[in-house]
């Protein structure tokens, strides 16, 4: 069985995990498990007797996370399942995930960041839910994504994009070729001990690092019957402590992207935004989330047509913007 971890630490020294469904029951035991990993990326290990390995980057079962200890700390290893979870549901994601609030594009523009010469280096642009406004914008947009089928569509949507088939910690980038660098909803899939000295490279003098995301969620929102149907399907879970921060903790990630010392903190703010969604919508968005299952994706569907076969929710959008250190 292949095994993704992924954790705060890129080149962990010692991992002595355990796994874990996510109904909670452990199903691979600690003992089994001490590896002592080389310093790199690529390192593996084996459990005993079921002939499990795992190298850095393989996909995880859906169902399965990593718990246990890094360096003698309590840590969560695989937080995110399956990074090319996106790419098994490229449909379902180019039709169910809403576009970026107008506003935010407001914002970029607005302080420059945007304009009709801008060169764009987009990592994780998925089925190009960001590159399309950024083209239309002007700019000409290096879009990086891993998954085939996310890029295909980008491709045949924006031809105009140069669309790279790779990580963003794989791609080759040339120095000092572009202005913008962008990670939309992205940049916690990201190894960012190698990707922030590698964007700081390709960026010019002068040049930003824009990342945000959509949190599908507000917190000083209203919580609508919709929401509590989504909390009843989610209380279900293992809780277990996420390994990156969360998406609304966005002085954690401003900690994060800038302790390498490439990048320094230009300006922080989140968009608030509302947006009406039928049954199928939230179907198909509700399946794209990584960490949902199809089950779970059919009952939040279900509680929709419950309440009427449309829910109003509330999203947010922190928008955080870098600046690349001289
Ligand atoms: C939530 S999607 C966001 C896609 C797009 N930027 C958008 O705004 O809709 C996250 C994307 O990151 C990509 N991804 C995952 N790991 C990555 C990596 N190591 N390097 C680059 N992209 C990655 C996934 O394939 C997926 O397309």
């Amino acid at each position: 069985m292949p095994i993704h971890w992924l954790s705060s630490r890129p080149s962990p020294s010692h991992i002595d995990a355990s796994l874990y469904r996510h109904d909670g029951a452990c199903v691979g035991g600690r003992d089994a498990w001490p590896v002592d990993l080389p310093q790199t990326r690529a390192g593996h290990f084996d459990r005993a007797g079921r002939g499990m390995t795992a190298r850095w980057g393989d996909a995880v079962p859906r169902q399965v996370s990593i718990a246990g200890r890094l360096d003698n700390r309590p840590v969560r290893l695989s937080p995110m399942v399956d990074s090319l979870h996106f790419d098994a549901h490229a449909e379902a994601y180019d039709r169910g995930r809403p576009p970026y609030p107008p506003a935010l594009w407001a914002r970029l523009q607005d302080d420059g960041l945007l304009r009709a010469d801008t060169r764009v280096i987009e990592l994780g642009a998925g089925s190009g839910l960001a590159t399309g406004p950024m083209l239309r914008a002007g700019a000409s947009v290096t879009a990086v994504e891993p998954g085939r089928a996310l890029a295909d569509i980008l491709r045949r949507r924006w031809p105009e994009a140069n669309t790279q088939i790779t990580g963003a910690e794989d791609v080759p980038l040339p120095s000092a070729a572009f202005d913008l660098a962008v990670a939309a909803t992205a940049v916690h899939w990201f190894d960012l001990d190698v990707v922030l000295p590698k964007l700081h490279r390709a960026l010019v003098p002068g040049g930003h690092f824009a990342v945000w995301r959509n949190a599908f969620g507000d917190p000083t929102a209203p919580v609508t019957p919709f929401r509590k149907r989504v909390a009843a399907i989610t209380d279900r879970r293992r809780a277990l402590p996420p390994p990156v921060p969360g998406e609304f903790d966005t002085a954690a990630w401003v900690e994060r992207l800038t302790r390498t010392g490439h990048f320094a903190p230009s300006s922080v703010e989140c968009f608030s935004w509302t947006i009406e969604l039928r049954t199928d919508q939230i179907r198909d968005l509700f399946t794209t989330f990584s960490n949902w299952s199809s089950a779970e994706a059919d009952e939040a569907a279900q509680a929709v047509d419950d309440l009427g076969g449309r829910v109003l929710e509330h999203y947010t959008t922190p928008l955080i913007i870098l600046e690349r250190e001289e």
